[in-house]
């Protein structure tokens, strides 16, 4: 426990999966006045440095955010998918419109797309990136609108649900250092539907030759069908090169993870479609040789 750091891992393929569905999924729930409250039950640091050690050394996000933004300088934006589009306007909002030298995590994505009547929930247990997140946020000055909290979420969660406002957003983002992270997070969606049937869940997950994984994405798609909620699980692969070695430059093989997916629940209905549309996009910029693919399922 706590070998995992996001710095870095920020910026690479999964996380420009996963946020550029949490930009879509909050841009939507923005769109009516209700207050929103927003639980990211995993949060990180919050901030990232593309341009420092941690990110540096692993070279995660040149095969990720980094590309894309390479590949895609001299188009014109209003040519891109929506959901593709709206990401990397994100991004490049923490940049001023210059190189990718700064990575948004999870919680300022949110709070980018926070609205004053919102509220933010962000549990972190490391201790140094608990310490990280609480530093960053005390510097965002939002008050009481955004709130740190230091403790396991998968104990904890159940405390803020329903919200008062009973409109909500969990994202659900792992490290899955632990075997147990798997089940946890299913027990975890499973107590927090009963508690609040109508909330967004954005669950993220890696696809790796693990039965444990494998399991739970299959898991989340038949909790979902059992509950009556409509679901949507997308899924991003980058692949490698022929000979087997990742296509990120300068990554660490042993750390290399090429697919990844999220599931979530409640979701946007236009969820679907924007990601048919953008995920194809992506891969064809950020795709290996071998088994690289892009699949977006839904139901209910
Ligand atoms: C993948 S990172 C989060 C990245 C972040 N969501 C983003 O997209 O920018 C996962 C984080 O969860 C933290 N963590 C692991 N288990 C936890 C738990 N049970 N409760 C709260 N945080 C946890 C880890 O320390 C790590 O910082």
């Amino acid at each position: 426990m706590f070998s995992y750091r996001h710095a870095f891992h920020a910026g690479n393929h999964a996380d420009v999966l996963k946020h550029m569905v949490l930009v879509a999924t909050l841009k939507y729930l923005g769109q009516k006045d209700t207050a929103l409250t927003v639980v990211d039950t995993h949060a990180g640091a919050g901030l990232y440095r593309l341009d420092q050690d941690q990110a540096q050394t692993s070279g995660e996000a040149s095969g990720g955010v980094l590309k894309l933004r390479a590949a895609l300088a001299g188009t014109d934006p209003a040519t891109l998918p929506e959901a593709l589009r709206d990401y990397l306007e994100m991004v490049a909002s923490f940049n001023d419109g210059g190189p990718f030298k700064h990575y948004p995590g999870s919680p300022w994505i949110a709070h980018a797309l926070m609205r004053p009547q919102d509220k933010l929930k962000l549990f972190e247990v490391h201790p140094t990136d608990g310490r990280l997140l609480t530093r960053n946020v005390e510097g965002l000055g939002a008050g009481k609108q955004v709130e740190v909290l230091r403790k396991n979420s998968f104990d904890s969660l159940k405390a803020l649900l329903p919200p008062p406002s009973r409109r909500g957003l969990v994202l659900m983002d792992p490290s899955y250092e632990l075997k147990t992270d798997y089940e946890a997070v299913v027990a975890c969606v499973l107590d927090a539907l009963k508690r609040f049937p109508t909330g967004t869940f954005a669950i993220w997950y890696p696809v790796i030759a693990r039965p444990e994984a494998h399991a739970m994405a299959k898991k989340l798609k038949t909790l979902s069908t059992q509950h009556q909620r409509p679901w949507v699980q997308a899924e991003l692969a980058v692949g490698h090169t022929p000979d087997g070695t990742p296509v990120k430059t300068g990554a660490r093989p042993a750390t290399q993870m090429r697919a990844s997916g999220m599931h979530i629940i409640n979701p946007p209905f236009t969820l679907a479609a924007q990601l048919r549309e953008a995920l194809p996009v992506v891969l064809t910029h950020l795709k290996g040789k071998v088994g690289a693919g892009w699949m977006v399922e839904h139901g209910g």
